[in-house]
């Protein structure tokens, strides 16, 4: 049994930032099915391919475990189709450009009086306002969201992270405002609408940003460089480099191999509770005690130097050695990973974070899991649809279409090549 057994989701999603979300409900078990335009197919099919005829990673990475139905949603029939899914499933969700799915004549009121308990889940790039009608991509909602001014070096223009939080980051506060509701339905006996906009779900995940915005007005931020630098600080919460987005001073330090190697770095962490550690690991046990360096108050003004003495020490170890040396003292540091480290991790493929999967086009390829693990949901993760692969078990097996109203939906030519399929 999983967790959204029998939870019917009508996925309307495309790109990145919606299929992220039902990707997640398809793992905790809802019977995800992907409407998608016959022939066309969700735009990343086609994007970025690396093997030629084959759908793309970028695809095949976002939509493990949906079955896919090709649907024209603007013909007559296709309307009929779309009519009975909704009718059917629990859950719509889409992240279409603002306005497309009334122009489709499917409205919240519409889909309302078709189905009163199903819930509607929108991604817009900004909520209400005067940017509601606008077009949104990963990198404009990190730059509107509080993230790109916040992001890179003091000296440097803002910069966007490559964590896809304006995408990959909204899938999951809608998925959590989805579970929300069909909870909430299990007493109300209703659905209701469920909006996330890229720009809110930035801003929420640059939340701390917002804090020191605040903080400004009491004075200098005393933790960033900034301040040990002598660098005043002007009315917006500035580009803090590596510096720690917390109370305990943290850098990204240089360690053995760093000429040659791009990620030969280690994040270091100076933690008020084990600085006695720090200082005997580095060869510094004066620190513990002289004066302007045994307490956190009087090292602020010093991070550079502090942290310039703990990077001749990680410079002669490698990140992995650094690492192996400071766990045992509890001080926390982290390697920088690199992406093909990441993926040959035995622990992570242990756990299922890192998965391969076959396909029937591309072969077996490598894939980021379900990062969320439910002790009695366990995810097996299954590969992305081809496209139009379930029309006709759809049709047939959700929506009851048999005989002769079966054929005549598939020639009417709303649901693309099911025809063939049929055949
Ligand atoms: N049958 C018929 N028509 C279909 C269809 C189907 N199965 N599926 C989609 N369409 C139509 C839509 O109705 C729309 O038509 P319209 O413009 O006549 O109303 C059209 O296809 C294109 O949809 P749109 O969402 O405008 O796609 P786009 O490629 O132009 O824009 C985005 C892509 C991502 C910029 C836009 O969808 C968007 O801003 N989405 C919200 C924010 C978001 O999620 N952004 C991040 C994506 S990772």
């Amino acid at each position: 049994m999983k967790a959204l057994d029998g939870i019917k989701v009508l996925d309307f999603t495309h790109v990145q930032s919606g299929p992220t979300c039902t990707q997640l409900l398809a793992w905790f078990g809802a019977d995800v099915i992907k409407v998608e335009r016959p022939g066309v197919g969700d735009a990343t099919r086609k994007q970025l391919v690396d093997v030629p005829g084959a759908d793309s990673l970028y695809f095949t990475m976002l939509n493990h475990n949906k079955r896919s139905i090709e649907l024209n949603s603007k013909n007559e029939t296709g309307k009929e189709v779309l009519t009975k899914l909704i009718q059917t499933c629990d859950v719509l969700v889409e992240n279409f450009a603002p306005g497309a799915l009334d122009r489709m004549g499917f409205s919240w009121e519409r889909i309302q009086e078709i189905n009163p308990r199903i819930i509607l889940a929108s991604i817009k790039g900004f909520g209400p306002g005067k940017y509601e009608d606008c077009k949104v991509y990963e990198n404009v909602a990190q730059c509107a969201g509080g993230s790109a001014s916040t992001t890179g070096f003091r000296d440097g223009p803002p910069l966007v992270t490559g964590a896809q939080i304006g995408d990959s980051g909204t899938g999951l506060h809608l998925c959590l405002g989805i579970v929300t509701a069909l909870y909430q339905r299990e007493k109300s006996g209703r659905g209701q609408k469920v909006t996330a906009a890229m720009q809110d779900g930035v801003l929420n995940l640059s939340r701390v940003k917002l804090r020191d915005q605040q903080r400004l007005d009491a004075g200098p931020l005393k933790e960033y460089s900034q301040f040990g630098e002598g660098v005043p600080f002007g009315d917006a919460t500035p580009r803090a480099g590596n510096d720690s987005g917390g109370g305990q001073p943290g850098r990204i330090l240089k360690c053995k191999g760093w000429e040659t190697d791009p990620n030969a770095y280690t994040y270091f962490i100076c933690q008020a509770a084990i600085w006695e550690k720090i200082c005997d690991v580095i060869g510094e046990p004066d620190w513990k005690t002289k004066e302007g360096y045994a307490t956190p108050p009087e090292r602020l003004d010093k991070l550079n130097e502090i942290f310039a003495r703990i990077e001749e020490w990680t410079m002669t170890k490698t990140k992995f050695e650094v690492m192996d040396t400071c766990n045992p003292h509890d001080i926390p540091v982290g390697p920088i990973l690199s992406t093909k480290e990441l993926i040959e991790d035995e622990g992570l493929r242990a756990t299922g974070t890192i998965v391969d999967v076959d396909h029937p086009e591309r072969g077996r390829y490598t894939s980021v899991g379900c990062p969320i693990k439910l002790s009695d949901s366990p995810v097996e993760v299954e590969r992305s649809p081809l496209l139009g692969e379930h029309t006709i078990e759809i049709l047939s097996e959700v929506l009851g279409y048999t005989g002769e109203d079966l054929a005549r939906v598939v020639d009417s030519g709303a649901v693309g090549a099911a025809k063939q399929a049929a055949e």
